[in-house]
């Protein structure tokens, strides 16, 4: 029995380095990376990105979702319109820990043109090692879904 979990990630072309190097990280880190691509670098929209990452966490296919463009913004909004999705952008990671603890977040997104690599594997970190604290902070989470 594993309690392994699956981390679907997805980018726009904006983003396919750093998305890559992230799921080598977490692979590495003993997670199980669901990389759903872009591969090639080819002009793309975010927005079919986002939704694909997204459907995978809200089926409950994925445990959580970890989505990149240039600015981390576009993605995140198309992920946050599929149902139960919470997904916030970090560029620090105090954020990317505040997002699981106090809002539930179940996806991440991450800017490729705004954070550095070495900074983006800290607040993957820090996103992945923090639970959700529960208690009041779940009232809140709920009346999101409500
Ligand atoms: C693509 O040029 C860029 O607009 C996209 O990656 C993202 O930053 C949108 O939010």
């Amino acid at each position: 029995m594993t309690d392994t979990k699956r981390i679907v990630l997805s980018s726009d072309h904006a983003a396919i380095a750093l998305r890559q190097a992230v799921a080598a990280h977490i692979t590495a880190n003993g997670y199980e990376a669901i990389d759903i691509g872009p591969i090639t670098p080819e002009s793309t929209h975010y927005p079919i990105h986002g939704k694909a990452a997204a459907a995978r966490v809200a089926s409950g296919d994925c445990d959580l979702g970890i989505v990149l463009c240039g600015t981390g913004q576009g993605i995140m909004m198309a992920a946050n319109k599929v149902t139960g999705i919470r997904c916030g952008v970090c560029s620090d990671t105090f954020s990317a820990s505040m997002i699981r603890a106090h809002n539930n977040a179940n996806m991440l997104s991450i800017g490729a043109r705004v954070v550095g690599e070495g900074l983006a594997l800290e607040i993957v970190d820090a996103f992945l090692r923090t639970e959700f604290e529960g208690g009041r902070h779940a009232t809140r989470a709920d009346m999101i879904e409500d």
